[in-house]
């Protein structure tokens, strides 16, 4: 597959972000394919987190465009980015602790009989049923999704944020380290859900720091190091060594100077 030939989704032009004087994130082209899976990778403080706050409105860019869906897009808040299609997945999951599974995949966008602002109704029934087939979509299963969210094991948690972000109509799903805090049996549901995003054709952008994953899971590798991208490599063409490299601007034996930008 020719990724060049398909639409591009996501591009960033010197994307910058600075908080004071530190550049968390200078100058980042990026781009992303319909329906390409990627991930990015870096050591701790590389700019990862940041550049993904920028592209999804938490936070804005000091300087540089984000085109999405091949508009020039200014988020000012992540419901801008959620409206336009872009859903993110935290390591910190954003779950309602005291909530059902219903509740929280439908959580600030409940399906209403009548949406008469403090006056809407919620129609739990549907939201059950639909709950169900986004879960069924994903291949997750929970026994009991009239459980409270802190019954469940970190992994079904997990899972249900993800569902809950492939479940609605979105355009792109960014996940930041969504397996770091999973066991190993959760960890491959979450893989599970990830490879059906892909057969479903929605683009994913992931950070990961378990090259494993990476490598199993993804089709293009971007490396970030010290607020920059320093490479953009496809999966089948490169190995762990030359990750590491890119990863700490130290060669690990043979390197192929070209696959630096
Ligand atoms: N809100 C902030 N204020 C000041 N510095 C920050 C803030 N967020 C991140 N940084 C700094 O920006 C750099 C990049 O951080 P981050 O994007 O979190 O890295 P990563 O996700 O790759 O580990 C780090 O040096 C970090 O300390
Ligand atoms: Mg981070």
């Amino acid at each position: 597959m020719n990724s060049e030939e398909k639409k591009i989704i996501l591009k960033t032009e010197g994307l910058t972000k600075h908080y004071g004087g530190v550049k968390a994130l200078h100058d980042a082209d990026f781009t992303l394919a319909d329906g390409e899976h990627v991930a990015i990778v870096g050591d701790n403080g590389a700019g990862k987190s940041t550049f993904i706050r920028q592209v999804t409105g938490v936070e804005i860019p000091t300087s540089g465009k984000i085109y999405f869906d091949g508009n020039l897009v200014n988020f000012k808040t992540p419901a801008d980015a959620k409206k336009a299609g872009i859903e993110a997945v935290y390591q910190n999951l954003a779950l309602a602790d005291d909530l059902d599974v219903p509740s929280n995949i439908f959580l600030g966008q409940e399906e209403t009989y009548f949406n008469l602002g403090p006056f809407s109704f919620l129609n739990e029934n549907k939201m059950f049923k639909q709950s169900i087939d986004v879960l069924a979509k994903t291949g997750i299963k929970i026994p009991d999704i009239k459980i409270t969210m802190n019954n469940m094991s970190g992994g079904q948690r997990q899972c249900v944020a993800i569902s809950r972000s492939a479940g609605f109509a979105s355009k792109l799903i960014i996940m930041d380290e969504p397996t770091a805090a999973l066991g190993v049996q959760e960890t491959k549901q979450v893989e599970k859900i990830i490879r059906s995003l892909k057969e479903n054709g929605v683009p994913l952008i992931m950070i990961s720091h378990n090259l494993r994953q990476v490598f199993n899971l993804v089709e293009k590798i971007w490396v970030f190091r010290q607020g920059q991208i320093v490479g953009c490599v496809e999966t089948s063409k490169t190995d762990g060594n030359e990750i590491v490299s890119l990863i700490t601007g130290v060669k690990q034996g043979v390197g192929e100077e070209a696959s630096f930008i």
